[in-house]
C-alpha cells in the first residue's frame, strides 16, 4: 500500500493544480432547478467523468429523466478491506440575487481574508469543493501507488432539487452501487479548528400552495371587502401554522418527534454552542422558534416550518389598487426522528383546505419529501475515521447534528443496506445558497488530506 506520508505529501505538492481543477468545475453553471442550465449540468458531469477516468477509474455519465449521474469504479490494492461508495453532488443552487455578488458567481477567484485565503464562487463549498477533496485524495493515492481499497464514486446533479431521479437509479443499479460503507462529503465542520462527523440530518417536505378566488383581478375600490382577497386568506393560513409558543399547529405534526437520548444531549451540551455568536454572525440576537428551546435544539433536534417565498398581487414599482385573484406560497418543513413526510404533507393540505372561506380554492404542488436521518453514534468505521480526523486536525472530531437535509442518504441504508459516514469541511459562514459563497483553501487542502487519512484508516 502506498505509504500514507507519501500520499499526504503528494496532496500538498498538487495544491496549485488541484485549485485549477476546482476552478474549472466551479466555472460550469450547473444549476439543477432551472431547465435552461441542463446543458451545463451535462458539462459538469462530463468534466467529472473525464477527471475520474484520468485517475484510473472506469467512469461513465449515465442519463436519467433529469440530470445525469456520474458513476466510477476503481479496484483497490487489497480485496479483504471494505469497498467504499463516495457520494457527492455537482449541481448548485441558482446564484440569485446576482446584484449581491461582489464578483461574478461562475468566475471563481481567490480572495484574501482574515482567516486566510478563500475561493469565492457558486457551489464552491456546496458541493464542488467538498467533492473535489475526495477526488484529490484519490488522485494522490493513484500517483503514489494506488487506492488502498475498492472505491465506487456516485456524483449526482439533482441534490439541490431533492434528488428526484436517484431512488430509481439506485434501484436499477443496486449491485453496481452497493458497497460496504457510504461516504458523503456535503456537511460542515464544527468550527474552524474542529472537524466533525455528522450523525443526524433533518428530513424535508416541500409544498407549494396556491389560493384562487374571483375569476379575474379586480379594482380594490369597486370590489374590496365585498370580494374575498386570497392574499389575506393566505396570510391567515401562514400565521395559523404556529402558535404563540412557536409550536407548529398542524394535527399530528409532532408524531414521531422524541427528545434525543440523554447521552446525546450531554455530548451536545459539551460542545458549548455559542448561541449569541451564531445569531450575531448574521445580524440577529434572539432565537425565534419554540419557546424554551435553545437555537442548537431548534436546528438539530426539533422540526420546523418556514415560508420560503410568497407571491400575489402587484409586485412592481409604485402602487396599484388591485384585488388579486390568486396568491401562493412555498413552504418547507424540516423533519426529525420518525416524522412521516407523507403524513405531514397531507396534514398541511388538510389544514389549508379547512381554512378556506367561501369562494376560495386551493391547489398544491409537492417539490419533494424525505425523512430525517439518524446514524449510529458509534461503530468501528466511525472510530477509525474519528482517529484519522484527529491525526489531521489535532483535535477529536465533534459528533454533530445538522439542520440541513441530504435527501438521498437515508436510502443508502434502506435500499442498499449500507451505513454512511458524513464528513465535511465546510464552515458555517461559507454562505452556501447565498451570494458570495466561499470555500476556504484550508478546508480544501486539509479536506483532501483528511480523506487520504480516512481511506487509509478504513483499509487497515
Ligand atoms: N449540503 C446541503 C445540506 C447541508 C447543509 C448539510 C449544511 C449540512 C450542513 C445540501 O446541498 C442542501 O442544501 N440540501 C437542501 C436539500 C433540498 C434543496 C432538497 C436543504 O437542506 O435545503
Ligand atoms: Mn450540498
Ligand atoms: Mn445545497
Amino acid at each position: 500500500m502506498a505509504a500514507l506520508d507519501a500520499v499526504l505529501a503528494r496532496i500538498d505538492a498538487n495544491q496549485e493544480a488541484a485549485l485549477g481543477r476546482l476552478f474549472r468545475l466551479v466555472a460550469i453553471e450547473s444549476v439543477s432547478t432551472d431547465p435552461a442550465f441542463a446543458g451545463e449540468c451535462g458539462k459538469a458531469a462530463e468534466f467529472l467523468r473525464a477527471e475520474l477516468e484520468s485517475l484510473g477509474f472506469e467512469a461513465s455519465v449515465r442519463p436519467t429523466e433529469g440530470r445525469p449521474m456520474v458513476v466510477a469504479h476503481a479496484a483497490g490494492e487489497r480485496p479483504d478491506v471494505p469497498h467504499l461508495l463516495f457520494y457527492g453532488h455537482y449541481d448548485v443552487q441558482p446564484p440569485d440575487p446576482l446584484e449581491l455578488w461582489e464578483t461574478p458567481p461562475f468566475e471563481p477567484r481567490i480572495v484574501e481574508a482574515e482567516t486566510g485565503k478563500r475561493i469565492v464562487g457558486r457551489g464552491v463549498s456546496d458541493d464542488k469543493g467538498q467533492l473535489m477533496t475526495f477526488v484529490e485524495a484519490a488522485r494522490a493515492f493513484r500517483e503514489t501507488g494506488g487506492l488502498p481499497c475498492r472505491v465506487t464514486i456516485l456524483l449526482e446533479g439533482e441534490e439541490e432539487t431533492g434528488s428526484p431521479s436517484l431512488p430509481a437509479f439506485l434501484a436499477a443499479n443496486k449491485p453496481e452501487l452497493s458497497a460496504d460503507l457510504a461516504l458523503v462529503c456535503d456537511t460542515s465542520m464544527w468550527d474552524r479548528k474542529t472537524p466533525a462527523i455528522t450523525t443526524m440530518l433533518r428530513g424535508l417536505v416541500l409544498e407549494e400552495a396556491t389560493i384562487e378566488s374571483a375569476d379575474r383581478d379586480l379594482h380594490s375600490g369597486m370590489f374590496g371587502s365585498a370580494a374575498v382577497n386570497p392574499i389575506h386568506v393566505l396570510a391567515k393560513i401562514i400565521a395559523g401554522l404556529r402558535d404563540d409558543a412557536g409550536r407548529i399547529t398542524l394535527p399530528g405534526f409532532y408524531d414521531g418527534v422524541a427528545e434525543p437520548p440523554e447521552e446525546i444531549v450531554e455530548r451536545w451540551r459539551a460542545l458549548n454552542f455559542d448561541e449569541k455568536a451564531f445569531l450575531g454572525a448574521v445580524g440577529l440576537s434572539t432565537p425565534a422558534g419554540e419557546r424554551g428551546r435553545s437555537a442548537l435544539e431548534m436546528i438539530w433536534s426539533r422540526p420546523a416550518c418556514d415560508v420560503n417565498g410568497i407571491a400575489g398581487g402587484y409586485q412592481g414599482e409604485g402602487s396599484k389598487t388591485v384585488l388579486p385573484a390568486r396568491a401562493s406560497a412555498k413552504f418547507s418543513f424540516r423533519l426529525v426522528g420518525g416524522q412521516d413526510p407523507q403524513k405531514i404533507a397531507a396534514s398541511f393540505r388538510d389544514y389549508v383546505r379547512a381554512s378556506l372561506p367561501p369562494d376560495c380554492r386551493a391547489s398544491f404542488v409537492s417539490h419533494g419529501a424525505s425523512p430525517a436521518l439518524a446514524l449510529p453514534f458509534s461503530s468501528e468505521s466511525l472510530s477509525r475515521a474519528g482517529r484519522a480526523l484527529q491525526a489531521e486536525w489535532g483535535v477529536e472530531p465533534a459528533l454533530i447534528g445538522s439542520g440541513g437535509s441530504i435527501p438521498i442518504v437515508g436510502r443508502f441504508k434502506s435500499d442498499l443496506r449500507m451505513d454512511t459516514l458524513m464528513i465535511g469541511f465546510a464552515l458555517d459562514d461559507d454562505r452556501i445558497h447565498s451570494p458570495n459563497e466561499k470555500y476556504e483553501l484550508n478546508s480544501f487542502h486539509k479536506g483532501a488530506r483528511s480523506w487520504a487519512r480516512v481511506l487509509h484508516a478504513l483499509s487497515l
